[in-house]
């Protein structure tokens, strides 16, 4: 039996140079998440910054994505990673200056490559300008309106004004030296705005416009529904996060219907610009209450991560699938998928941990306990990704997922960042496993990611994934997206898919636009195919079988 990777789609590779054109690009678009922290670091100081990016735009160019989302950039105390922004409209130093920025839009447009940035509207940070000044001024001032300031309750008003709970843990309400508390949704250095300020409203539309006349193509907007929030009293208790979803638009902080019109105005600035420039609201709510956000007279996208909670099976993501293309019909939206990115673990240690396993806990433990199965879920990774490749809609990708990246689990304790692990008193790690910065050059120090001391330690394995190994070597992780993404581009047309009939349960097959047809195989078992293979997650057999936990793109016989 002769085994191979199937890869007989290739890319002109002047095809690359070339955007997707027009005012729709995002539409179908594969979409590369860059973590400017954790990506590469030019200058030594063990944190990546936006000219290591520009050093790896002929990579990015290789990996034949679309464009790069950015995570934020703008100064930060980091408090949360960059998700807490002291000024919305600069460039923090420690990863460069607006000039440095400027420079990256025009190596990835001259690239044929689009950037999309984010932009944090639900709150600041602490040492956000207005922040300090509402700190110094009178309750009830002006300053003090942009932010949610609230009397206590309790005898003396030292109990929070309500029970609302942060996302890292803790109280939603921190109180300042004069006795009123403020609400932070998330760490106590990331006070939230309120949003029923004009002056709020007005300086989110200057931030619009001031990164669109730099050039950036698009936003993703963070905590999208969670701007609007009913503040009248008495404030009432949330129906979510301690409750669960599904949210109906009756909660008090979450997804409520006047957000709706906040985004109406963005669009109207958004259009202003020739092409329009995109959005994707980054908002955890039901399919049915997503698809709001979408539409053409709002973001236009949202982002959706039922395919990055659903458990591995066929009818698990075969429904995922169903459901959100109906969706994105019938919102006008194209749909969005996503298997990894800096906030969940990564996808190839997900697959590979025993079916039910608790992430919140696994990230408890102390170490990797169970262990992860890595054959495994590196195999389902890889077809999960292709498959995803395969649908309609936009892909968002993961830096480090095309390395075939796994979590980092085992983060020595006085490493951890992330504010969750503070917040929780020690009891859940947080999101750094997957933020730990990236293996560029197995033999370089550090990985060739810096010449100093990475901000997170990188573990010894990080060298098996390194970009040096895994280019030009066939069946390398690396080669499979190149050729995945490439074939993609020239396949890749409409927005629909129809099911066929599949041999077994495990087995999902659906035909795209023009006759290529997709078979992914979730089951322990090969199953039969007849047809040509374009691209296929793992190794095929001259006997024409999908083997077990692989998907294949084929024109069929
Ligand atoms: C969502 C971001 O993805 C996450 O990293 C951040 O902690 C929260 N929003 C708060 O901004």
């Amino acid at each position: 039996m002769l085994d191979r990777w199937e890869n007989a789609v290739s890319a002109d590779a002047s095809d690359t140079d070339k955007p997707i054109p027009g005012r729709d690009w995002w539409r179908q678009a594969v979409v590369y998440q860059v973590y400017p922290r954790s990506f590469n670091d030019s200058n030594g100081d063990g944190e990546g910054d936006l000219q290591g990016i520009i050093s790896r735009v002929p990579y990015l160019k290789r990996l034949g994505v679309d464009a790069v989302w950015l995570s934020p950039h703008y100064p930060s105390p980091l408090a949360d990673g960059g998700y807490d922004v002291a000024d919305y409209r600069d460039v923090d130093p420690r990863f460069g200056t607006l000039d440095d920025f400027d420079e990256l839009v025009a190596a990835l447009h001259a690239s044929g490559m689009r950037i999309v940035v984010d932009i944090v509207p639900n709150h600041s940070s602490s040492e956000h300008p207005w922040f300090r000044e509402a700190l110094a001024s009178e309750p009830g001032s002006a300053a003090r309106a942009r932010y949610i300031f609230r009397d206590g309750t309790g005898e003396n008003g030292d109990e929070p004004p309500s029970d609302w709970r942060s996302h890292f843990g803790g109280s939603a309400w921190q109180r300042v030296p004069d006795g009123q508390w403020y609400l932070h949704l998330f760490a106590k250095e990331q006070p939230d705005f309120d949003w029923s300020n004009r002056e709020v409203r007005e300086d989110f539309h200057r931030t619009l416009r001031f990164w669109s006349d730099r050039g950036v193509d698009g936003f993703r907007v963070d905590v999208a529904h969670g701007l609007a929030k009913d503040l009248s009293e008495p404030l009432r208790s949330q129906t979510t996060l301690d409750k669960g979803l599904p949210l109906d638009g009756s909660d008090p902080l979450y997804d409520r219907d006047e957000v709706h019109e906040i985004f109406e105005g963005w669009r109207r600035v958004l259009n202003e610009y020739d092409p329009p420039r995109s959005a994707v609201a980054e908002a955890w709510v039901p399919a049915e209450r997503r698809v709001l956000y979408a539409r053409p007279s709002e973001l236009g996208q949202a982002f959706n991560f039922d395919l990055l909670t659903a458990p591995w099976g066929a009818e698990e993501f075969r429904m995922t699938i169903a459901k959100n293309l109906a969706e994105a019909e019938t919102s006008g939206a194209s749909s969005t998928w996503v298997l990894s990115n800096h906030d969940v673990v990564r996808h190839p240690s997900r697959y590979g941990l025993p079916a039910g396993t608790d992430l919140d806990r696994w990230k408890m433990a102390d170490g990797a306990d169970p262990a992860v199965d890595v054959a495994q879920g590196l195999r389902r990774a890889r077809a999960a990704t292709l498959l995803m490749l395969a649908l309609p809609g936009s892909a968002y990708l993961y830096n480090g997922e095309e390395l075939g990246l796994f979590e980092v689990p085992d983060l020595p304790a006085d490493a951890l960042q992330d504010p969750i692990w503070e917040r929780t008193g020690h009891e859940r790690k947080g999101r750094d496993g997957c933020r730990v910065p990236l293996p560029w050059d197995s033999d370089a120090h550090a990985f060739g990611f810096s010449t100093g001391t990475p901000w997170l330690p990188q573990p010894p394995w990080f060298a098996e994934y390194a970009a040096s190994g895994e280019e030009g070597s066939e069946g390398s992780t690396l080669e499979f997206y190149r050729h995945a993404i490439a074939a993609r581009r020239s396949l890749q047309r409409g927005e629909s898919l129809e099911w066929l009939d599949a041999p077994r349960r495990d087995v999902l097959h659906f035909a795209r636009h023009d006759g290529w047809h997709v078979i992914a195989n979730f089951g322990d078992e090969p199953v039969a195919l007849s047809g040509r293979v374009l691209v296929a997650s793992g190794a095929v057999s001259a006997d024409a079988e999908v083997p077990a936990e692989t998907t294949v793109w084929i024109r069929p016989a």
